[in-house]
């Protein structure tokens, strides 16, 4: 983090008193540090404690007119390597995810073009809240990194997932945003590297550009009857996430996707089913495409004797469901006449990762599988992150455990390449 400038956001909640300790920790690691704090942030530490342990003034105010003078809001935006917000606040991911700017931190938040990494703490229930749920949903679809929060242990004296992540698991999120250090100027071989004030960040490299990619997500539900069906935790976090990934890189995405918690990425066409056989039927007439991704938990069986009317509970035991096997979409599709080139599919598995999905690759016929352990105990299913084993015709590649967006970004550069290379 040599020579690196970070812009430190700390919004209004009890983990502020864990900032001047990060704010410290910046400045040990050779980073320089500007901090903002919001009005909810000032009731729990102080801009001159924040000032003093910075070096820096402490930024407030949106409508100052001598610091407007000094270093306007927009220029503050951007002067920095990076964006941190610690503790981010329920209310302000609210604002970051609906584009609020009615205060300094909200508005350098939407003028900037830096990449922003945030810290949420709160009490576990604002943490589960449906309105946070989508909020976080929305902010990764955004590409806003995001580290912690822990489990543990409150300042309101509940225990669960809210607590903000320690200033160490801060620090080491933020070295990892930031990459290695820069090349040293000297070395002629390096890419010449203009002063951060002048750098323009160009777009996302539109690498997809006039190709078509089917993305399949969410779970399926087969009705037992018009008001019970048979599901899965599927939330269709990991196929929304490659669906804006590949809309990112200039795709032209159909986004078919069962009755998932999380909402379909915009900028995309969204084909929306319930169950496994309408799945099918959907990706039938999506075709001719370039490269297809298919990322739902299908359900493997559907019940063919389910009831017109809801089936009543009258003390004669529990009904007895006649089951028959779904269509297997990512066989179909891999030996489908119109195949598209590429067809990557999906294995949620709990035991023997490697094997399962390399017999599943050949069984399937598609050309990359990418296998996640989905053990209770990962967290992987309807969790933020995901663990990859990328199975391809040349064996096997262990992903680090990573977000699902980035793990989205990945797999779309991989499927970039591999369209580009003709390779599969
Ligand atoms: C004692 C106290 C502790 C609070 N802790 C948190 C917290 O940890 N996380 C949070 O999201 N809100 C917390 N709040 C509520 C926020 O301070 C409140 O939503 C405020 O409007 C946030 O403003 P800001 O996001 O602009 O900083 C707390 C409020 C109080 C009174």
């Amino acid at each position: 983090m040599q020579g690196k400038r970070i812009l430190l956001i700390v919004a209004g909640g009890i983990a502020a008193y864990k900032t001047p300790e990060l704010v410290r920790l910046i400045r040990k690691a050779g980073a320089s540090v500007t901090t903002v704090l919001t009005s909810g942030g000032a009731q729990f530490v102080t801009p001159l404690t924040l000032s003093a342990l910075s070096n820096a003034p402490c930024h407030s105010e949106l409508f100052d007119l001598t610091r407007e003078a000094e270093m306007g809001h927009i220029e503050l935006s951007r002067s920095a390597d990076l964006i941190v917000v610690a503790p981010a606040t329920a209310d302000l991911m609210a604002k970051m995810a609906h584009g609020l700017a009615d205060d300094l931190a909200s508005t350098l938040l939407m003028a900037t073009d830096t990449p922003v990494l945030i810290a949420p703490a709160m009490n576990v229930r604002m943490w589960d809240h449906p309105a946070t749920r989508r909020n976080r949903a929305i902010l990764a679809d955004d590409d806003i990194d995001m580290v912690g929060p822990d489990e543990g242990g409150m300042a309101c004296g509940e225990w669960g997932e809210g607590r903000m992540a320690e200033p160490e698991a801060i620090m080491q999120a933020m070295g990892e945003l930031l990459g290695p250090p820069a090349p040293a100027l000297t070395d002629a071989s390096a890419p010449l590297r203009l002063p951060p004030e002048s750098v323009i960040i160009p777009p996302a490299p539109r690498r997809l550009a006039g190709r078509h990619v089917i993305v399949t997500s969410g779970p399926t539900h087969e009705p037992i009857d018009p008001v019970r069906y048979i599901a899965n935790r599927s939330s269709g976090t990991q196929g929304t996430a490659i669906a804006a990934a590949l809309r990112d890189m200039g795709a032209r995405v159909t986004f078919v996707t069962g009755p998932a918690t999380s909402p379909p990425p915009s900028g995309v066409d969204v084909v929306r089913v319930e169950t496994a056989r309408q799945m099918h039927e959907a990706v039938q007439a999506a075709l001719p495409a370039d490269a297809a991704v298919m990322a739902a938990a299908v359900a493997d069986w559907h019940v063919t004797n389910a009831a017109d009317r809801k089936v009543k509970k009258d003390g004669s035991g529990a009904p007895s469901l006649q089951m028959a096997e779904n269509p297997d979409i990512l066989a179909w599709i891999s030996r489908a006449a119109q195949r598209p080139r590429l067809v990557v599919g999906f294995a949620a598995e709990t035991d023997d990762v490697v094997a399962n999905a390399t017999a599943k690759r050949s069984r399937k016929g598609c050309d990359w599988i990418l296998a996640n352990d989905v053990s209770p105990e990962t967290g992987i299913m309807g969790g933020d992150e995901n663990a990859i084993t990328m199975v391809t015709e040349s064996g096997a590649e262990a992903w680090p455990r990573m977000t699902k967006v980035k793990v989205a970004r990945r797999l779309a550069d991989r499927i970039a390449d591999a369209l580009q290379d003709g390779a599969r």
